[in-house]
């Protein structure tokens, strides 16, 4: 996932002149354009600590400046939040599904402005953004009627007279780490299923995404308050590396789910699991697009297209990874160039653009760092490599959409087994599918993948015990793009964890298996005979 956080913060304040192009934005959400915007909520709205800016990637702008927890407010936080797990977890889990069900259709009533937020603040296109705001209203759909669907199991006893039953009961709080790539979505996945399960939920954005997170907040509390319930079942802490460190090192959060790099992912699964809390890591993904000669090109092409470009390849799911069949190989890569030369750079905002800027200017540094990394190994950049210079691109992270045949494919390559997050597609060529599908499962990371052929019996490799080893596993579909029914998240480097849709919500609640005994009897289990003399 992202590979690094960018921090801007500033401690001295100045009245500005927003753009009319943010101040719009930015006003339809009632968020302030000429003060300081409070970031902690937890029933109040404050913020007392350093303040955090947002920059738009597209312009350099700064569209607001956030005051984020201080340590006391965090903990304050924390106790508000636990307090709201009391209230919650006791009020009936449809009652529940019916507060989901208004804020489901509070955010669907914001969908285009939410939607227009993402890409001002994220840099993503404005349909994507839209496709976002999407997501979160899909899993409150879900949730809602989850609320009536939580269901344990009564399971057959070996005592005459007993009943064991699996019983599901709210956890307490969760807290969501999220990450800029999707500043409202993820979010969405977790509170939902948290929500429904009876959880209050904590929320820490990433540093560079306040603003969507104080709207979606907004949004949410509105809602809670007109059915009388406590605002910290959805908290917020805008904050920092410390704000983070310090939410997993809580004994007071219950499950800690974190999108991120695979390097913070790992300091985060060792803090949690040394005090036995739970947790759900949706780490780095390195993904994989595999081209039989039996494909249909016309479908594959713009799949790769969209896996690899969009978002500008700051998707946990993007596509990195290429493996096109030696008989076809020179045809798609030619055609997938002509497709490359017809994007459509710039403002996100804009209906017809299809690439916006990296979202920060490291990660600009990142992009041309893996530049610099093919050249010297000797790859082959068929298109792209360089920045955008030509104004106005020249203001924002706008960076070319970037095609390489490394001279090896050979996965022990470092440039096949890391991620980079940007719109950079590596590709090799194979002779058989077995090959294809070793070298997809031979790096790390294990998120998604998408094989393309008509032939069944790929299929039936693919999806097997020797096929694809990722979370993710698609025939004619690309690697990005899932829908919420399904769990969502990958294996190995990954994390192993799952969100959204399947089981995903049996992670939210604490399981109990329940023997009851009806009978005038009290006979263990085993036939143990542990008989006393009366
Ligand atoms: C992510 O990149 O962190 O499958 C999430 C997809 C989206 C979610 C991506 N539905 O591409």
């Amino acid at each position: 996932m992202l590979a690094s956080r960018v921090l801007f913060r500033v401690r001295t304040t100045s009245s500005r002149q927003l753009s009319t192009r943010a101040a719009t934005i930015l006003n339809a959400l009632d968020l302030p354009t000429n003060t300081e915007i409070p970031g902690v909520y937890d029933g109040a709205w404050r913020g007392s600590g350093d303040l955090l800016e947002s920059k738009c990637p597209t312009t350099g702008e700064v569209l607001g400046r956030v005051k984020m927890a201080s340590p006391k407010e965090l903990h304050e936080v924390l106790d508000k939040t636990r307090e709201a797990y009391r209230y919650i977890r006791s009020v009936p889990a449809p009652k529940r599904g019916e507060i989901l069900r208004q804020v489901r259709e509070a955010l669907a009533a914001k969908r285009d402005e939410l939607g227009a937020l993402v890409s001002l603040e994220m840099g993503k296109i404005k349909t994507e953004g839209q496709g976002e705001v999407q997501e979160f209203v899909d899993i409150c759909d879900y949730a809602v009627g989850l609320s009536r669907m939580m269901n344990g199991r009564v399971v057959a006893s070996e005592r005459p007279g007993h009943s064991i039953l699996e019983v599901a009961n709210p956890l307490g709080v969760v807290s969501v780490l999220t990450a800029f790539n999707f500043p409202v979505a993820v979010y969405g996945w977790n509170f939902a299923l948290s929500f429904a399960a009876g959880n209050a939920t904590i929320w820490k954005p990433s540093e560079t995404t306040p603003l969507c997170a104080v709207a979606v907040t907004k949004i949410i509390a509105q809602m809670l308050e007109k059915n009388g319930i406590p605002g910290a079942v959805s908290a917020l802490v805008t904050g920092d590396k410390c704000t983070g460190e310090a939410i997993t090192e809580s004994r007071d959060v219950d499950l800690v789910s974190f999108t991120g790099s695979e390097h913070v992912g790992r300091i985060v699964g060792k803090t949690v699991q040394s005090r036995f809390g739970k947790v759900l890591l949706e780490l780095g993904g390195n993904n994989a697009s595999i081209i039989m000669p039996d494909a249909d090109m016309n479908l594959a092409l713009p799949a790769v297209f969209f896996g690899a470009i969009g978002t500008a390849g700051q998707r946990c799911t993007s596509t990195r990874r290429l493996y096109l069949h030696r008989s076809i190989a020179d045809e798609f890569l030619t055609k997938l160039r002509r497709l490359y030369s017809t994007v459509r750079v710039g403002d996100p905002l804009a209906d017809s653009t299809l690439l916006g800027p990296l979202h920060t200017t490291k990660a600009v540094e990142t992009y041309a760092a893996a530049i610099g990394h093919l050249r010297s190994i000797g790859a082959e950049i068929i298109t792209g490599g360089e920045r955008y210079l030509d104004s106005p691109l020249d203001q924002g992270n706008f960076v070319q959409p970037t095609i390489s045949i490394p001279k090896s494919a050979n996965p022990a390559d470092k440039i096949w087994r890391t991620e980079t997050f940007a719109p950079v597609l590596n590709v090799g060529i194979f002779d058989e599918l077995e090959q294809a599908i070793e070298w997809n499962n031979n790096v790390p990371q294990g998120l998604s993948s998408s094989l393309w052929t008509r032939d069944i019996r790929n299929v039936g490799k693919w999806i097997g015990p020797a096929g694809s080893d990722a979370g993710i596993v698609n025939v004619n579909v690309g690697t990005s793009g899932a829908e919420i029914g399904a769990a969502f998240g990958g294996n190995k480097s990954t994390g192993w964890g799952r969100e959204s849709g399947g089981d995903a919500w049996k992670q939210y609640v604490r399981w109990s298996a329940c023997t009851i005994n009806f009978s005038d009897a009290a006979p263990l289990a085993q036939g143990v005979d542990f008989s006393i003399d009366t």
